[in-house]
């Protein structure tokens, strides 16, 4: 049972934000973590980065960063409000979290995540919690601390169409698997520690 106070989350509740959402494939809502709940993430993320694992792929798809699996905090929140009081107020239907895509991710200078889709069998809607995170600057077109949504030119190739900046305490939403997506390479002294999570539409 969720024992998440319903008035939470209400910054993710708007005919806008889905409506932005549908227009971008992705959007940012800034000091959307409520504080009590950003903190014990962000204590559970940083007590779990001691035994995060590099993770680096060179092939298709190119990355650079560390993981976690999550603890019970982080669980607890995929488990109940995000479906309860995000996703489902928003799509008007009930979601599942797609374990095996859920993880605390950390980005430290040199990490990085090239534009990428989603699994579409575990990724309808892709979630991220930013838990702590160093502040953007005024750079948007190079810095890693934006998320980069990409789109492919005439001629097939992948060309960024937009950045959004990332902060502390904010949510991303996304169609992760239809909108391509990727994170530059993070300054030296940067980083950016966050929950991440996919859902698909639970069974009716
Ligand atoms: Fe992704």
């Amino acid at each position: 049972m969720s024992t998440v106070d319903p008035t939470l989350f209400e910054r993710t509740r708007s005919a806008a934000l889905l409506s932005l959402l549908e227009n971008d494939g992705f959007v940012f809502i800034p000091d959307s973590i409520p504080l009590s709940l950003l903190r014990e993430l962000k204590d559970e993320c940083l007590d779990a980065r001691n035994s995060a694992l590099r993770a680096e792929g060179q092939g298709e798809l190119q990355y650079r960063s560390s993981l976690a699996p999550l603890g019970m905090k982080g669980r607890e929140l995929l488990e109940n409000a995000a479906s309860s009081e995000i996703l489902e107020p928003l799509f008007g239907r009930k979601f599942s979290c797609s374990w095996n895509a859920s993880c605390y991710t950390y980005y430290e200078a040199g990490d990085f995540l090239a534009a990428h889709l989603d699994g579409v069998e575990n990724c309808e809607v892709t979630l991220l919690f930013y838990l702590d995170a160093t502040t953007p600057g005024n750079d948007p077109g190079e810095s890693g601390l934006h998320l980069t949504l990409y789109r492919q030119d005439e001629g097939g190739v992948v060309v960024p169409r937009k950045t959004i900046a990332t902060t502390a305490g904010g949510i991303m939403l996304g169609f992760g698997s239809r909108v391509l997506h990727g994170r530059r390479r993070l300054a030296e002294g940067e980083h950016i520690f966050m929950l991440t999570a996919c859902f698909t539409s639970a069974p009716a």
